[in-house]
């Protein structure tokens, strides 16, 4: 049995620092670099399996260094790979330049337009986190999901919701920049979800419950160095605590917390701590959260 099912892109990240973007035929110097293995559902799954939850992934990689190391980290935290295919395309790769708060992403999706669903694997889980990924792969896992009684949740990002299926979504997650973009406001209300998850630009988050209820969770916020991976730590901090069955607010604090400690750093997985550091961070920031309690 597993406690989380990944369903994503796994990507080789590699990060520039810049003062200023490259113009036409222009070449700059970066002032750092960081690379290393990202992909938002790998992220969040290598957070929820440092905390020591039963995880496993569905996606693809290539036959090349970059597929072997993923399936060699994924086995060296005790994420299960068997539902990782490994694919004649190169894997995924992701070039992000940064400039304080600003990014500019140039991606390739390679192995990872090849992933398979196993319906087999899915019904081992209790909980299943979609992020990244086309429309027919939500529409498909989320209508087995209702059926099986295994909770989702849907990083949904840029990407449009399935409109049929929003209404069986346990948690839809996104940005404010994204929700805004998709409804026109910050009502949670216009989304038909279950619940509706919405990361704030700075920190913190705005969330709505199945009840109709509003709850804003504020009070981490950190110069950002890079914000590459935040938002998939955050969904690994709301997902752990749901899992652990804390109330939304609490579970919300909690990825307040992860996205927090991501930002002051270079890379989407190298703030990642295992669960004792995070309930020292937690004491650390004053943060009362329900760790270790049974609900
Ligand atoms: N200054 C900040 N301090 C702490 N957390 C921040 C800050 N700025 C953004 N965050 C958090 O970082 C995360 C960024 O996620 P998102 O905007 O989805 O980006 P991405 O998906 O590219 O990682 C959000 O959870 C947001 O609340
Ligand atoms: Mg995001």
């Amino acid at each position: 049995m597993f406690d989380v099912v990944g369903i994503g892109n796994l990507n080789y990240d590699i990060i520039l620092t810049v003062d200023h973007f490259p113009e036409f035929h222009e070449k700059v110097n970066a002032k750092g670099a960081s690379f290393g293995l990202g992909g938002a559902a790998g992220n969040t799954i290598s957070w929820l399996a440092h905390m020591g939850l039963r995880t496993g992934f569905i996606g693809a990689v290539g036959n090349d260094d970059i597929g072997k190391a993923h399936i060699r980290y994924f086995r060296d935290i005790g994420t299960d790979v068997s539902g990782i295919r490994v694919v004649e395309e190169p894997s995924g790769l992701a070039v992000i330049m940064v400039r304080g708060e600003d990014k500019r992403i140039v991606k390739y999706p390679g192995a990872n337009l090849r992933k398979e669903l196993d319906f087999g694997y899915l019904s081992r889980t209790r909980h299943v986190h979609l992020s990244s990924n086309p429309a027919e792969i939500i529409e498909m896992v989320v209508k087995f999901a209702a059926e099986k009684d295994i909770t989702v949740s849907v990083d949904i990002g840029e990407m449009p919701i399935p409109r049929d299926v929003e209404g069986k979504v346990d948690y839809l997650m996104m940005n404010e920049d994204e929700y805004r973009r998709k409804f026109g406001s910050l009502d949670l209300s216009l989304s038909a979800a279950k619940n509706v998850v919405v990361t704030l630009n700075g920190g913190g988050a705005v969330l709505r419950d199945e009840n109709g209820d509003t709850f804003e969770v504020r009070g981490l916020s950190a110069e950002v160095i890079d914000s590459t991976g935040a938002g998939d730590s955050f969904d690994a901090g709301f997902i752990y605590g749901i899992l652990k069955g804390w109330s939304p607010v609490d579970a919300a604090k909690l990825g307040m917390l992860l996205a927090y400690l991501t930002v002051q750093k270079v890379g989407a997985r190298s703030a990642i701590l295992p669960i004792e550091g995070i309930v020292k961070e937690a004491e650390r920031l004053g943060m009362e959260l329900p760790f270790g309690k049974n609900p």
